[in-house]
C-alpha cells in the first residue's frame, strides 16, 4: 500500500497558474478528462495520479501562489512548466526532470535588440516569480524588469511599447509570437533550465511515489508522447 498521504484524501491536488501554453492553459470546453484544462502539466499529473490511484484535482491560481500552496499545505504538488533552481529547493521538493525548457528572449520584428548584449538600459517584461524575472533582475536591477500577473499579460505589454522584450520561456514564447503580430524571438537563448514537479520541503513519502511514478511513465514512453502531442517543432 502507498505509504504517502494527500491534504485530501483520494485526490492529487496540483497547484498552477494555467497561462502558461502549452504546459498548461485553461478549456474552452471540459478540458482534459473533464478537467476544465488542458497541456503537458494537465496530462502528465492526470497519469501520475492514475498510478498512485488518486483522483486529479487542479487548483488554478497566481504563479507565485502556486508555489506557496505547496509548502503551506494546500495542495500536494506544483505543476506549471516548473523551473528546478536551488533557491526553490531550499523550500521545495523536486522530482526527476521530466522537460527542458529555455528561457528566450520576445521582441518586436523591427527591434534594435538583436543579442543578449543588446538588453542593458532596455525594459524588460516578465511573468512575477519566475526564472525570467529573477534572471533579469539580478542581471539588470529591479528598475529595468516589469513584473506582470502572466506571460500573455506581459506580451501584451510589449505590444503596447511599454516593454522593449519579454524574458520567457520557450514553449509559451512559440505559442505568443504565434497569437501575435509583428513579433520574433531572438536567436540566443538566455537560460537553459530543467522542469521538475515539486512537493513541500521533507514530503519524502509523496517525492518518491511520484519519481517512480515517472520513471515508469518515461519508460513506456508517456511523457514523451505527452510533449510531442503539444510541441511540434
Ligand atoms: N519556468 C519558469 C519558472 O519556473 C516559468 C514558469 C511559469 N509557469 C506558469 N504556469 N505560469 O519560473
Amino acid at each position: 500500500a502507498a505509504s504517502f498521504t494527500t491534504v485530501e484524501d483520494g485526490k492529487l491536488t496540483m497547484a498552477t497558474n494555467a497561462q502558461f501554453p502549452p504546459y498548461e492553459l485553461v478549456s474552452d470546453g471540459e478540458g482534459y478528462e473533464g478537467t476544465g484544462f488542458e497541456g503537458i502539466d494537465v496530462e502528465l499529473a492526470y497519469a501520475l495520479a492514475q498510478k498512485l490511484g488518486l483522483e486529479l484535482q487542479i487548483d488554478d491560481m497566481d504563479f507565485d501562489g502556486a508555489l506557496v500552496a505547496v509548502q503551506n499545505g494546500k495542495c500536494d504538488v506544483v505543476l506549471a512548466g516548473l523551473t528546478y533552481n536551488e533557491e526553490r529547493d531550499l523550500v521545495m521538493d523536486f522530482t526527476d526532470t521530466y522537460a527542458n525548457g529555455v528561457q528566450v528572449v520576445i521582441v518586436p520584428e523591427d527591434s534594435d535588440i538583436t543579442t543578449l548584449d543588446d538588453l542593458a538600459g532596455k525594459k524588460i517584461g516578465t511573468q512575477r516569480g519566475t526564472t525570467g524575472y529573477i534572471y533579469t533582475s539580478d542581471e539588470f536591477g529591479d528598475d529595468a524588469v516589469s513584473a506582470y500577473d502572466d506571460g500573455a499579460t506581459a506580451v501584451q505589454a510589449l505590444m503596447n511599447g511599454q516593454v522593449d522584450c519579454v524574458v520567457i520561456d520557450n514553449a509559451p514564447a512559440q505559442e505568443y509570437v504565434k497569437a501575435n503580430e509583428g513579433l520574433k524571438i531572438l536567436d540566443t537563448e538566455y537560460a537553459n533550465e530543467d522542469y521538475c514537479i515539486a512537493v513541500d520541503e521533507g514530503n519524502t513519502a509523496l517525492l518518491d511515489a511520484l519519481n517512480t511514478a515517472l520513471d515508469e511513465l518515461q519508460a513506456d514512453g508517456t511523457v514523451q508522447a505527452i510533449l510531442d502531442k503539444y510541441i511540434q517543432e
